[in-house]
């Protein structure tokens, strides 16, 4: 299997053969975590079964629904089509982290509760990881309704209909603006 990963230092492929075990290291929502992985083993299969993370959750498992979305070194990913050795090195991030000094929840998970953005919950911690690290990135303006919509598109949800989540993320969007705006940052006049 040729994979690349930071095991041992920089980013290279390198041959790593099935059904032997590698130690990994990952920063998990900020706190440093050691175990040994088979190369095959799945970013899903390691954060719930290995790691306790379980609000990472598995839907389709081949990459189409969202729910499994984590953030990788601060950019959203798709744990079902991750494997664990591929993080060695890297920051994680999964919903259990999301709040983080907003503890017990975040603007996003407020707004989202809020606006009634979720039902049974299933798609909701992909959702999340998603537009925090989409939200996160430089925008000029606030977002339209349908960036937001296009943003969305790589989740799916199959109980508010979209449009409660899509009002939560504009909220958000919008709040974070107004605070820049008040902090005097630039491009926020
Ligand atoms: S479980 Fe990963 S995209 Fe569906
Ligand atoms: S809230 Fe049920 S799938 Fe989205």
């Amino acid at each position: 299997m040729n994979i690349k990963t930071k095991l041992d230092g920089p980013e290279l492929p390198i041959i790593l053969h099935r059904g032997t075990m590698h130690e990994i290291n990952i920063m998990l929502n900020g706190e440093p975590r050691v175990a040994n992985v088979e190369p095959r083993l799945l970013l899903t299969d390691f954060l719930r079964h290995s790691l306790g993370a379980t609000g990472t959750h598995v839907g389709c498992e081949h990459g189409v629904c969202g729910a499994c979305t984590v953030r990788i070194d601060g950019v959203a990913q798709r744990a079902c089509l991750t494997l664990a050795v591929q993080c060695a090195g890297r920051r994680v991030d999964t919903i259990e982290g999301l709040a983080g000094d907003q503890h017990p929840l975040g603007d996003l998970q407020m707004a989202f509760k809020r606006h009634h953005a979720l039902q049974c919950g299933f798609c909701t911690a992909g959702i999340l990881m998603s537009c925090a690290d989409w939200l996160e990135r430089p925008h000029m303006a606030v977002p339209t309704e349908t960036e937001v919509r296009e943003m969305l598109s790589g989740h799916l949800c199959r109980c508010t209909g979209y449009a409660p989540i899509v009002a939560a993320v504009l909220d958000v969007a919008q709040a974070r603006a107004l605070a820049r705006k008040t902090a005097g940052e630039p491009g926020h006049a």
